[in-house]
């Protein structure tokens, strides 16, 4: 087991269908035209010397050192930027380039440090390795002259360290930080011998625009940009591919390893969700994964205000199996239920429902996509016969117009905006519909051609208005909707939103957008080439979330932008598998792949494989679970890898419910907020000490593969099967493979996934069957799953939360770059250097008007409870809306979030909060007594050896 190294071709590949024949060295070679002499070589197995070049950027041709001769043409052409013609004639090695490439590198080694024993990046050194290359053995100039050596290191970003004496000026990393990322964070400063790179004007790289991606670390050459984590453990030896466990992008990674110790991780080139990109927290931040914090023995405790006792696995498994046993007896077979978690993987998910169903007896699971994109599944399974987005990431290159609604990608799918910020720097144009003006409403290089500026609450508002317009203004693409649309959903939905009271000018009072706005977005999405609509949470979490999801069908379907490259309705999808933890039956409703449990002939294959009766009735949704808790009917939960306390709405209510329970099982790798109403503790394991797969938010199966053994003992699979064993149901897994087999067997459209399979492929996305054997890109190509497309009526109606004299403003919520969801594992890392702390943006209008300055501590009350932050005071909110995010537990900000929910799933309306904003003196005494609640539920009473 040795380092993975990928290949790199100098060049990017060309993509032209055209082969050139040439030839290089006395050998022909056949390759794509447009491919650079650099790639052609490369793809016979000859390496032609290179510095600048690098496949991941855009040829330069700086440094001159892959210099070759061609036949009939002067002088030595670099061959990084010349493209193959055919017939060509091309020599990369003789005397004559031997010295001229030496004499390039004399000239760089007699301005570099010569420490290359002692240097970090010794053995992984591309100078290093072409001085070896080019035959370099003497460097005439001494270190008399003028030189760089005494410059000084930049040490202030938490991960990464710039040692400006060791740069070549090759610029791969201001390429990187341009091209890859597109944050244009780097410049090279000065000309000539003056010349340097320059995080912004001459700042430090943590003070700079820097977002910490790694981008420019992994393309230099040099040990100039280097991961501080291997300056501080040394260079890796061995590495595994495996899957980031953030957030739905589902970057690979390559984890590089010194024995059980990671040194770095690589995003992986081959990997088809990032192509060799990252953002921050999958490239750095996963140090939580030995963070001092981390329970790794069970314990148990008989009421929540008794310190926890360690105990053995044994002991905590069969405590667990004793309690929902005795719980079960007493107050009957429903009085128990899971939750299962969007964090782990697709087969430890699938356990955790199999338990419920099999083990328990009811259907009694619920998710934390209950909180996010349930109404995705159900609104998309409605219109168009499958709960998932339409496309692959790979679908934005060839997007005209992008309408981005709900969604902050630059924070919470940083890898995909990234990838949406290079096509329109090629000339799409982008819409913005987003209370917010977020980063992607003018970034550099990328300005949003129009930004809708709506009220919270009001997306089905402003959606039906753009349907207006393309229905009312002949926009729609009569064509698709006759061949592909079901004609009598279609009738109506255009009879509805035609009506005068859905134009843009009637509905601009609601939406507080100009009508004008809405009608230039409406003409370019449907004018404008292959449109492509991206969203998020912004659409999902309010009480009209599925119908905002209709709603963007109806759009898409409309005008023909369905079943092909470029287009599609694409959700960003929040944690790492949360596609994943649906399709794996996670819903109270569905067995795995979207099948109700009312099916009797889906439930029957069930039941014939686990040997067990299922229930056909659909259990318990989480908030339900809550509510007979509260009733006294239900007493028993096993939570697996998800921190309700935290991250759904209404605290109050939550805790109430837990707190009624009799036997609460927490699995996680802390003690979360959950943990703090737990009467179990049962310690997880991360990624890194896993295997397994997870789906991303392009449906693509990924592998998970363990490259450290559990801190806690066991695989988080392996707990369940522990758990249920233990219950009395059997399972004898031996690999998550086995697993996968058993979904694959189950739902059709995992029948052709298996370990194999992607241990060939790299990734797989479902639909992968019979038909699709290599998985689904882009679905309902042909036509929609559910056969014709089905239009829905959208009526706008407007959320019982409403602003008014004692709550005039309305809160929305997010999350920030560098921290992820409730914080456990982010807050864990460096990346809190970024974000100590949540704060309140508020418009400086209402600011004033409040007597609130930046950085005061204001109390945020609402009609569910109150709770105070500091301040921050900015124009990216518009007047009269205020914004949060919720990444630290003292924030409490699900405090202030009401009950309300959507009405065909009960996710929870995050994103329209009433509130009232005060100045205060600090933290409120709900946050106080909750901080000290905390400390007082987690004492842990130590085991005597
Ligand atoms: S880490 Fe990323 S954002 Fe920062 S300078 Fe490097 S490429 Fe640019
Ligand atoms: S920091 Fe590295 S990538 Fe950037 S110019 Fe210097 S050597 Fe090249
Ligand atoms: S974009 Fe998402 S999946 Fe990719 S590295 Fe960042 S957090 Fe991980
Ligand atoms: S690698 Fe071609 S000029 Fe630098």
């Amino acid at each position: 087991m040795g380092l993975i190294h990928e290949i790199d071709f100098g060049t990017k590949a060309a993509t032209a269908e055209n082969l050139v024949s040439l030839t290089i060295d006395g050998e022909i070679v056949q390759v794509p035209e447009g491919t650079s002499v650099m790639r052609a070589a490369m793809m016979m197995g000859t390496q032609i010397p290179k510095l600048c070049a690098t496949d991941m950027l855009d040829s330069f041709g700086s440094c001159r050192l892959c210099l070759v001769e061609i036949e009939g043409r002067a002088g030595t052409p670099a061959s990084c930027t010349t493209p193959v013609a055919q017939g060509m004639v091309v020599h990369t090695q003789n005397e004559r380039l031997g010295k001229l490439r030496r004499g390039v590198m004399e000239l760089y080694i007699s301005d570099h440090p010569l420490d290359c024993l002692t240097c970090s990046a010794n053995g992984d050194c591309e100078l290093q390795d072409m001085a070896g290359a080019v035959g370099l053995r003497d460097v005439r100039y001494g270190y008399d002259g003028e030189n760089h050596l005494g410059q000084t290191k930049d040490v202030s970003n938490p991960y990464f360290q710039f040692d400006a004496s060791k740069c070549i000026v090759c610029s791969r990393c201001v390429r990187a930080c341009e091209e890859v990322q597109g944050t244009f964070a780097l410049t090279i400063a000065g000309r000539g011998f003056d010349a340097k790179v320059s995080p912004g004007m001459e700042e430090k790289f943590f003070d700079s625009e820097c977002v910490s991606c790694g981008a420019c670390v992994q393309a230099c050459p040099t040990a100039t940009l280097m991961e501080t984590s291997v300056v501080e453990i040394g260079q890796p030896e061995h590495s595994k591919v495996t899957t980031c466990a953030y957030c739905g992008v589902g970057c690979s990674f390559k984890a590089e390893m010194r024995g059980e110790q990671v040194v770095r991780m690589v995003p992986f080139k081959d990997g088809k969700a990032n192509h060799g990109h990252s953002c921050v927290k999958g490239r750095f931040a996963w140090g939580y994964a030995t963070h001092q914090d981390r329970i790794t023995k069970p314990m148990i405790r008989a009421a929540i205000t008794d310190p926890w006792r360690e105990v053995s696995w044994d002991e905590a498994i069969a405590y667990t199996a004793s309690e929902f046993k005795r719980i079960q007896a007493k107050y009957g077979q429903s009085a128990v239920g899971g939750i299962t978690s969007s964090r782990c993987t697709n087969e430890e998910t699938y356990l955790v429902q199999k338990l419920i169903r099999a083990g328990f007896g009811n259907n009694n699971v619920d998710t934390c996509a209950r909180v996010c994109h349930s109404p995705t599944g159900y609104g998309l399974s409605a219109a168009f016969g499958t709960s998932a987005g339409t496309q692959d990431f790979d679908s934005v290159e060839q997007a005209d117009v992008m309408l981005l609604i709900g969604a902050n990608p630059t924070d919470g799918h940083p890898v995909f905006a990234s990838r949406m910020k290079k096509r329109l720097r090629e000339g799409a144009k982008l819409i913005v519909i987003d209370p917010r003006r977020i980063d992607m409403v003018r970034a550099p290089h990328v300005h949003a051609a129009l930004h809708l500026p709506t009220r919270p609450g009001t997306n089905v508002a402003i959606l039906t208005a753009l349907a207006h317009v393309i229905v009312t203004e002949n926009l729609v693409d009569s064509d698709f909707v006759r061949a592909r649309c079901d004609g009598d959903s279609f009738g109506q939905w255009q009879d509805y939103v035609s009506q005068s009271q859905n134009s843009p000018e009637a509905m601009a009072d609601v939406t507080g957008v100009a009508p004008d706005l809405v009608r230039e977005a409406a003409r370019l999405y449907a004018n404008g080439g292959n449109g492509a609509i991206y969203y998020g949470l912004g659409i999902t979490e309010h009480s009209q979330g599925t119908t905002a999801v209709l709603a963007l069908a109806n759009l898409a379907m409309a005008t023909g932008n369905l079943g092909r490259v470029g287009v599609g309705v694409n959700p960003l999808r929040g944690q790492n598998n949360v596609q994943g933890s649906c399709d794996m039956g996670s819903f109270p409703h569905e067995l795995p792949g979207y099948r109700h449990v009312s099916m009797t002939d889906v439930r029957e294959s069930f039941e014939r494989a686990w040997g067990v009766s299922i229930e056909p009735e659909p259990g318990l949704r989480i908030p339900n679970m809550l509510d007979a808790a509260i009733d006294g009917t239900f007493k028993g939960l096993y939570i697996q890898g998800e921190d309700i306390a935290q991250s759904d709405p209404d605290i109050k209510h939550i805790t109430a419910g837990l707190s009624a329970m009799e036997c609460v099982v927490v699995q996680d790798l802390f003690l979360n907020e959950t943990a703090q109403f737990a009467h179990v503790f049962l310690p997880g394991s991360t990624f890194l000490e896993k295997n397994g797969t997870f789906t991303n938010a392009e449906r693509r199966i990924q592998r998970v593969r363990k490259v450290m053994s559990p801190k806690n003992g066991y695989e988080d699979w392996e707990i369940t099967q522990l758990l249920s064993n233990a219950l009395g149901y059997t399972m004898a897994y031996q690999h998550p493979s086995e697993i996968m087999d058993e979904i694959a067997h189950l739902t059709p459209s995992f029948a052709g996934v298996s370990y194999d399979l992607l241990e060939r492929e790299g990734s797989v996305q479902w639909p992968c069957n019979e038909t699709a054997p290599h998985g689904t890109p882009v679905m309902h190509m042909e036509h929609f799953v559910r056969g014709e497309g089905r239009f829905f009526v959208t009526e706008y109606v407007a959320t019982d939360e409403k602003v008014g004299p004692r709550f005039p403003l309305l809160l929305t919520t997010g999350r920030i770059l560098s921290q992820y969801n409730v914080g456990a594992q982010t807050r864990r890392t460096e990346n809190t250097a970024w974000h100590q702390e949540d704060l309140l943006e508020i418009h400086p209008f209402d600011a004033e008007q409040r007597g609130v300055i930046d950085g005061a501590w204001v109390k945020v009350a609402s009609r569910a409870g109150e709770t105070s932050l500091r301040a921050k005071v900015t124009e990216r909110v518009a007047p009269g809306v205020v914004y949060t995010t919720f990444h630290h537990p003292m924030t409490m900000a699900n405090i202030v979030t009401t009950d309300y929910s959507d009405w065909a799933t009960n996710c929870p309306e995050y994103k329209v909060t009433a509130v009232q904003i005060s100045l205060s003196n600090g933290p409120t005494d709900a946050q106080i007594a909750y901080a000290t609640l905390g400390r007082n539920t987690r004492q842990i009473e130590i085991a005597a050896e």
